[in-house]
């Protein structure tokens, strides 16, 4: 039998082998570069995010020859404002990617059929039920979870470039765009301490997500990780019954 024949035969007599392989391209190359530079710029900005609420120890000598905090702070602003930068063409490519670039900015709640993959994808996540259901895109709760990751992400745009609008002055373009946020917290402390939150919100959201990338690609019998690298989803079984 030649390699191909073997790899796309029938299973053999103790059910090891993968029935058929059918790929599907899912996630383009601007969405796969977003997904890698937003996941650096997001881990930056929670390193120099903490060490700006916690600093370390002070060092001896002139401040200005060490300039500690300095390049802490210049890199979470740096890092912050490519976040804002690199989101915005996200946004962009939602409007002229493929339909899968549009998933994680909208949830589809008239649709019954993905209210029951929500309740399914939770049994199946606490190993509840057997067979993994096939999605092209994001599962249901995946969808979710990334929506709410989306509205965190804006709340930490806006919230941190308020912040920086305060050392930039209120004649600052910042301070007249986010200002806003003063309306909705007046006390500068308050807006620290929630952007600081948030950030803790974000260290369970890339925990929990990376834990499910890696048990997905084992368990769901799809691939995961290697889709956000090449962008083509592998599906180990028959694809023909599974929701778009
Ligand atoms: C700070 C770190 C990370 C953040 C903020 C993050 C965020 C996201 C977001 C927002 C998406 C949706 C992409 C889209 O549809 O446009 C996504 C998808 C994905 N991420 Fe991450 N990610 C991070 C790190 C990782 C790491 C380290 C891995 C690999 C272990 C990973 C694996 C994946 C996979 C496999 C998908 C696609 C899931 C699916 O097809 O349902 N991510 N991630
Ligand atoms: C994932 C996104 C982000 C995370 C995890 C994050 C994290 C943090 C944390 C933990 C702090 C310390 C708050 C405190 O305890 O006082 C902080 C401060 C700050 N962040 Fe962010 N941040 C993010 C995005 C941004 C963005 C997009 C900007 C806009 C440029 C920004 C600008 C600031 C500013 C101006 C401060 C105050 C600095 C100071 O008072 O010295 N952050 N950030």
């Amino acid at each position: 039998m030649t390699e191909i024949a073997r790899v796309h035969g029938p299973l053999d007599a103790h059910g090891e082998r993968a029935k058929s392989l059918q790929t599907v391209y899912v996630y383009e190359a601007p969405v796969r570069l977003w997904h890698w530079v937003n996941a650096l710029l997001i881990v930056t900005l929670c390193i120099t995010g903490y060490l700006i609420g916690s600093p370390l120890p002070s060092v001896s000598g002139e401040a200005s020859a060490s300039f500690q905090m300095g390049y802490i702070r210049f890199a979470h602003f740096a890092a912050g404002q490519s976040l804002i930068v690199f989101f915005l063409l996200r946004l962009y490519w939602a409007f002229v990617g493929n339909r899968n670039s549009r998933q994680i900015f909208y949830l589809p709640l008239h649709n019954r059929t993905w209210w029951w993959g929500i309740l399914y994808e939770l049994k199946w996540y606490l190993f509840m039920v057997k067979d993994p259901k096939k999605y092209i895109g994001h599962n249901p709760l995946a969808h979710v979870a990334m929506f709410s990751f989306m509205l965190f992400l804006l709340f930490m745009m806006a919230s941190g470039m308020a912040l920086y609008s305060e050392g930039q002055g209120i004649d600052s373009w910042q301070y007249k765009v986010f200002g806003f946020m003063f309306a909705i917290f007046p006390n500068s402390q308050d807006l620290h301490t929630w952007h600081h939150l948030g950030m803790w919100a974000i260290v369970v959201f890339v925990v929990v997500h990376i834990y499910a990338a890696v048990r997905e690609d084992i368990l769901s019998r799809q691939s995961m990780i290697s889709s956000m690298i090449s962008g083509e989803r592998l599906f180990r079984d028959d694809i023909d019954d599974f929701p778009r």
